[in-house]
């Protein structure tokens, strides 16, 4: 027989917050004044064809960009970014030029108006097909379709970012493989 063992009740915020690691973007939206801004909540919707989605508050700068823009690019950041990232996710766009005022370079988008993130070695390029704004919903579900990737040559997936609770992480070792 296994032992007992006690589980205490954790509650909802805290339990999705706690998570498994999931991957950090920068997301970058606009066409004249381009922003960036720091996304933790992603989601998969499906892989054929490819579309994602990313929640985010109307407060955000970056929201009023995707309503304009239309599309934006969602962009995998590597550990030397870590400063970058959380500037990006502690200052708004509406005040400052986050890619000058850190030192990103915005590269023109090949299938969308946004640019994608030069130093990120994995750039997303994503074109909004529907947005989920439920009254009662703290984030809006912005779900496009993946139409254009760049990935650097020998890209290294152990060395990118990922993000827990409040940490920043890289990915650990492989314990397995299928
Ligand atoms: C690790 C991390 C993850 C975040 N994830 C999200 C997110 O998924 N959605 C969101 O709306 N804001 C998220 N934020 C907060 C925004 O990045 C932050 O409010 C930012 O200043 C908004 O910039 P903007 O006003 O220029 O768009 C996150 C911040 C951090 C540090």
């Amino acid at each position: 027989m296994s032992e007992e063992v006690l589980k205490l009740d954790m509650g909802p915020i805290e339990a999705v917050m706690s998570l498994p690691p999931s991957p950090v973007f920068l997301l970058a939206v606009g066409e004249e004044e381009p922003n960036v801004t720091t996304i933790g909540m992603f989601n998969v919707f499906s892989i054929d064809p490819t579309i994602v989605g990313v929640g985010i508050r109307t407060s955000r700068h970056s929201y009023k960009l995707l309503e304009e823009t239309g599309d934006f690019s969602l962009n995998v950041p590597g550990k030397n970014l870590v400063d970058q990232v959380v500037r990006c996710g502690y200052s708004s766009g509406s005040r400052m030029n986050k890619f000058s005022e850190t030192g990103m370079t915005p590269q023109p988008g090949k299938r969308i108006r946004s640019p994608s993130i030069a130093e990120c070695p994995l750039n997303m390029e994503v074109r909004i097909t529907e947005v989920q704004d439920r009254m009662d919903w703290d984030h809006i579900w912005i779900v496009g379709k993946v139409v254009h990737t760049d990935v650097i040559e020998g890209y290294d997936r152990t060395d990118v970012l990922i993000y827990w609770d409040g940490e920043f992480r890289t990915p650990s070792p492989v314990l397995r493989e299928l």
